[in-house]
Parts: structure tokens; C-alpha cells; sequence
């Protein structure tokens, strides 16, 4: 594999009018989900589930690839096809969440770093064997009274780096996932000033660990309020300030950027999206990569008819992948 090759994989993942649909949530956070709607969470279930998104109807016009989680990309139709086959049909790129979820960062109360850089050379092989072509390391930055620290920050950037050194050595596109949490009471400034801070630190690791950022994809959080502000930003604001964020931390040799939806409504990220695209000569395409937003309507249609006839919860994953995409064109209506 050249830097050629994952230059290609990483603009196919940002290709005009396409997204990522994030799909990997951890055992753990699939429970939360399906609890939200009454469904059990046995592996028969996540699987039927991730079957349901992935096959459904024409996906493959609007979304250039799809995140998996380690149990899901050794999983197959009911019918006996691998996802990863399903996905190649389809013209969806395979993806997989590789770090191993966040745990307390010592020495640093209240800030997380993500785990999973032991072994990672191993597991990226074999994840690149069963075909993967891209992977996702996601970073956690909570505001909060006096954090994040630089200590948090950096820490982070330097997992960040690492791991996407590796996935280059092994062949596969990072996709490099530093999210500054909604939670919290903080207004829209705070955020801008803790993501461009984040941005600059993360830059400054891939440079330092030589990840060619041609083959690489920054997913990244919207500069935005945080959830129990009492001043929520207009979706003009947010644009605005998340463009002006990115251009002043993000080198223009990106392929791509796609946001996370982390907590949004669905509407609001798709509005968000598209007054972004809005902006003239932006350096980099800005598309999406949405778990929740591409997949919360669909799971609740999808509970209510497990059995087989879920053609609704398809086409509601249909309707948000065009929604989306046409929002990474500027060409949402509404
Ligand atoms: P949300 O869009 O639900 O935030 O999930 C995206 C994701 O993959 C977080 O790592």
C-alpha cells in the first residue's frame, strides 16, 4: 500500500455528495441504545441490527463508508454474507473503531485518555486482512472548571498520533477523532477556544510522528454551546464558528474533514452541515460521519418491527444518508 493508495480510499471517504455512517458503538454503548427502545442486547441482535443499516436500499448513493465495530466486521447477513462483502457490493468503504474506549487520565481529575495502543500493529493487520480500509481512534475532551488541561490535550494528541502512524504503516486511512464534549454549561467561545487548541495540539503530533495527512481524515466535533448553556448558539453562529475554527488549526493537505453529530438533533446536524457548505473556497470538503443522527429514527422504527419487515427503518437510514449528503453539497432545503 503507497501514500497513493491512501490518498484515493481517503478522498473516496469524502467523495462530492457522501458520508460516513458511524456504526461502531462499543457493546457497552449499543446497550444504551437498544435499552432506549426496548430491544435486548444479545449478539443476534446487534447483528440483525447492523444488517438492517447495512443493506438497506441504495445506501451506497449517499455514504462513501461505514465505521464497524470488532465483533461486527466478522459478522454476515442472515443469509450468510459477510458485512464487509455486503459492502463492497455496495460501494461502502469498510471502517473500524480500533481504540478501546476512555479511561480516567491520572493525575488529571475529571479528563479521560483513550486506551488501545498495545497491540494495535497486530489488530490493524488483522482488521486490514478482513478488509478494512480506513479506522477511527476517538479522544474525549470534557470542558469543565479549569480542564481541560494541556496535560489532557496533549496526552490525547499523542494517542492520536501513534495510532495513526500505525494504521498508515498497516495500510489503512485514520480517521482521527479528537471530540470536545457538548456536556456542560459553557457558551460557544469556550468551545471554539478548546477545539482550536485541540486542533493545533493534534496537528502538531501528526507532524511530529510523520502521519502523511494526505492519507488522513480529521472527524471533528462543531464548535458549538454546550448542552445546559442557557444561550444556544443560532445555526449561523455555529457555522460560522466551526469554519472559522477550522481554517485557523486544519492544514489545507487534509483530503477531508466529517463531524461527529454527538448529541444533536438530527435536524440540527444536517442544518449545521449545510450552512458550513455554504462557505466559499474552503479548503478541505466538510461532510458528515453521524452514529446517532444517521441512526436514531431508524432504530426506533426498526424496534417496532424486528422481524423481518423493517422496509421503514431502511428507508428513514435512506432519508438521513440523502439529507446528509445533500447538506455536504450546501443542498439541504430543509
Ligand atoms: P455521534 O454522531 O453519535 O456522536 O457518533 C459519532 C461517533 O462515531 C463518535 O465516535
Amino acid at each position: 500500500m503507497s501514500i497513493e493508495d491512501l490518498e484515493d480510499i481517503a478522498q473516496a471517504m469524502v467523495a462530492p455528495g457522501k458520508g460516513i455512517i458511524a456504526i461502531d458503538e462499543s457493546n457497552a454503548t449499543i446497550k444504551k441504545r437498544f435499552d432506549s427502545v426496548g430491544v435486548e442486547c444479545t449478539e443476534e441482535n446487534r447483528r440483525a441490527y447492523r444488517e438492517m443499516l447495512l443493506t438497506a436500499p441504495n445506501l451506497g448513493q449517499h455514504i462513501s463508508g461505514a465505521i464497524l465495530y470488532d465483533e461486527t466486521i466478522r459478522q454476515a447477513t442472515r443469509d450468510g454474507v459477510p458485512f464487509t462483502k455486503v459492502m463492497a457490493d455496495a460501494g461502502i468503504l469498510p471502517g473500524i473503531k480500533v481504540d478501546k474506549g476512555t479511561a480516567a487520565l491520572a493525575g488529571c481529575p475529571g479528563e479521560l485518555i483513550t486506551e488501545g495502543l498495545d497491540g494495535l500493529r497486530g489488530r490493524l493487520e488483522e482488521y486490514a486482512r478482513l478488509g478494512a480500509r480506513f479506522a477511527k481512534w476517538r479522544a474525549v475532551i470534557n470542558i469543565g472548571e479549569d480542564i481541560p488541561t494541556g496535560t489532557c490535550i496533549e496526552s490525547n494528541a499523542h494517542a492520536l498520533a501513534r495510532y495513526a502512524a500505525l494504521c498508515q504503516e498497516q495500510g489503512l486511512v485514520p480517521m482521527v477523532e479528537p471530540e470536545v464534549l457538548m456536556d456542560g454549561v459553557h457558551d460557544i467561545e469556550v468551545c471554539y477556544d478548546v477545539t482550536e487548541a485541540t486542533l493545533r495540539a493534534l496537528f502538531t503530533a501528526l507532524y511530529e510522528h510523520n502521519v502523511m495527512l494526505e492519507g488522513t481524515i480529521l472527524k471533528a466535533s462543531m464548535v458549538i454551546a454546550g448542552k445546559d448553556c442557557e444561550e444556544q448558539a443560532e445555526v449561523e453562529d455555529v457555522a460560522d464558528l466551526t469554519v472559522r475554527c477550522l481554517r485557523a488549526s486544519v492544514p489545507a493537505a487534509l483530503p477531508g474533514i466529517v463531524f461527529l453529530s454527538g448529541g444533536q438533533s438530527d435536524e440540527q446536524a444536517t442544518a449545521h452541515l449545510n450552512a458550513m457548505n455554504q462557505y466559499e473556497d474552503l479548503p478541505w470538503p466538510l461532510s458528515f460521519s453521524y452514529g446517532r443522527a444517521m441512526q436514531s429514527a431508524a432504530l426506533k422504527l426498526w424496534a417496532a418491527d424486528m422481524s423481518g419487515n423493517y422496509a421503514k427503518a431502511q428507508q428513514m437510514v435512506f432519508e438521513r444518508a440523502r439529507a446528509n449528503g445533500l447538506a455536504a453539497l450546501g443542498e439541504w432545503e430543509g
